[in-house]
């Protein structure tokens, strides 16, 4: 989809659609105004009449609209004026996007990046826009026989309204960030939409190189089992030796500030499918797990973001890949296997496998001598129990890390919160035959997941992300999210700008 940036009166704009937003008690925004005028009161009289209420994602089309020079109106509902906030914006967007790809039109030209939304400037309304559009009007159909679109004429422009020409700049950079994201998010869905068959840990790696041919400033690494072998990594291999696809450690190194400018490591769970292992999963929708690489997947959509946008930071992208496989080879409960680090660990469950791969990439990523880390993960079942799926879990050993996130996902209305990281939680991790168990039992199951990630990120300032609620949807609707590609790329641009 194309969008592009513009200063205009609505009954002026040569389009096939035009779309203006209406509130409910028949209040009019300022561009539902100007064409009820043009048109001698034609919307406030639907209004009156009761054919618009002004609801919240209503949609009515209106056509030989007097006096104005499109083809189509949509006119939206928006709800009660004073509510008009983040969500009733995105609801706005969404539902605007599906009534203008299910009609004729190809193009319109949206005044709803003019509605006041509570503590948001226009910038912020087009990055929106574009990132909300493109979400509602995703498909996932790779793997589907009949490719057809939905539509016969789908849309494939839209041309977002910004008050004077002062801001077209602004909206236009605004836009530059909107489409970058929503590539990132659809990467992120892609990858993490397909099957385990398709998506092993080569398929990433191949992910990684296709990348590095697209954008010049990414270097890519692959270490291989022999490499971990050598460097000790004896809690990733405990993993992926219980499958016939090998693991894989990839690095995306993607540097666009000064040489001396610490990065940004994001670390990301991709376990491409999680069994359970020894400790077998049940069976019922077990085919969810082909999702655990949801973390690894929101690594690549935000390094494609950042690198589409050529930002000036350094950031690198970790992603650890493996399957998790009950096999002759498998890990059994009770092992005892050496962390890249020297501390052993008792495997008394396999099913506990994210952070077995993930300690020792927070290891090795010591040696870019971060100025943070941050690790995303569909760690815990138990996020979902806390947190439900509407909030990622936050967890970090600094403060003011943990803020900046959540200020991120304010920003990106990509929910978070965050859970308490305290020592009172550490002693859940005794073993009696190694220095650390990798379960701590039923009680605060996220918490004492983290803090077990937490004795590999001492180092450095870390923060870690359970998104095991929110990387993907269930039921009718099941599909990756994008997720937390929004509430990343809020936080790397804040350090960018
Ligand atoms: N990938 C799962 C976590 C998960 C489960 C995410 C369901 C989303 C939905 C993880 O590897 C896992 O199995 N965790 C166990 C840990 C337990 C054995 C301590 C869990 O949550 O049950
Ligand atoms: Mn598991
Ligand atoms: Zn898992």
């Amino acid at each position: 989809m194309e969008f592009a940036i513009k200063s205009g009166t609505p009954e002026k704009q040569r389009s096939a659609c035009v779309i203006v937003g209406v509130f409910q008690a028949k209040r009019l925004s300022t561009a539902a105004k100007t064409i009820d005028e043009a048109s001698e009161g034609m919307i406030s009289a639907l209004m009156r009449r009761g054919d618009l209420t002004g609801e919240v994602g209503q949609t009515l089309w209106l056509y030989n609209v007097p006096n104005t020079l499109c083809d189509r109106v949509l006119v939206v509902g928006c709800g009660k004026e004073r509510d008009f906030d983040e969500k009733a914006f995105q609801k706005v967007i969404a539902a605007t996007a599906r009534a203008v790809n299910a009609s004729g039109a190809t193009e319109a030209v949206s005044y709803l990046t003019e509605l006041a939304v509570k503590g948001a400037d226009s910038g912020w309304k087009v990055r929106q826009a574009v990132v909300y559009t493109e979400d509602t009007l995703y498909r996932f159909d790779q793997l589907k026989s009949d490719k057809k679109p939905d539509t016969k004429r789908p849309l494939k422009k839209i041309v977002l309204n910004v008050p004077t020409r002062r801001e077209l700049m602004k909206g236009e950079n605004a836009a530059r960030e909107g489409m970058a994201i929503a590539a990132g998010m659809k990467r992120t869905k892609d990858l993490a939409n397909l099957p385990g068959n398709i998506c092993t840990p080569t398929y990433l790696a191949e992910e990684a190189a296709r990348l590095k041919k697209t954008f010049r400033r990414l270097k890519v690494e692959v270490l291989e089992e022999t490499d971990m072998e050598k460097l000790g990594m004896g809690a990733f291999l405990s993993v992926s030796k219980g499958s016939e696809q090998p693991g894989k450690l990839i690095v995306m190194d993607y540097r666009g500030g000064d040489k001396t400018q610490k990065p940004v490591v994001l670390v990301g769970k991709g376990i491409t499918f999680d069994t359970g292992g020894i400790s077998i999963k049940p069976g019922a929708a077990m085919d969810e797990m082909k999702f655990d690489m949801g973390g690894a997947a929101s690594v690549f959509g935000t390094m494609t973001a950042v690198a589409e946008l050529q930002l000036p930071i350094n950031v690198v992208g970790v992603v650890a890949a493996a399957e998790n496989m009950p096999d002759g080879r498998a890990s059994k409960p009770g092992d005892v296997v050496t962390t890249m680090s020297g501390h052993t660990v008792e495997i008394l469950n396999t099913d506990a496998e994210g952070r077995l791969v993930l300690c020792d990439a927070l290891t090795y990523v010591e040696k870019y001598n971060p100025s943070v880390v941050i690790d995303i993960a569909t760690l815990t079942g138990a996020c979902i129990i806390a947190l439900g799926h509407v909030a990622s879990g936050i967890l970090s050993n600094h403060n003011p890390l943990a803020n900046d996130l959540l200020a991120a996902s304010k920003d990106a209305v990509d929910p978070a919160w965050e859970l308490p990281l305290w020592d009172d939680y550490q002693e859940q991790l005794d073993s009696n035959f190694a220095d650390m168990a990798n379960i701590g039992g039923r009680a605060a199951g996220s918490i004492t997941a983290a803090c077990f990630l937490s004795r590999f990120a001492k180092k450095y300032h870390w923060a870690h992300m359970d998104i095991a609620g929110t990387a993907w949807k269930s039921g009718k609707d099941k599909g990756s999210t994008g997720r937390p590609v929004p509430l990343l790329m809020s936080y790397l641009l804040k350090r960018a700008h």
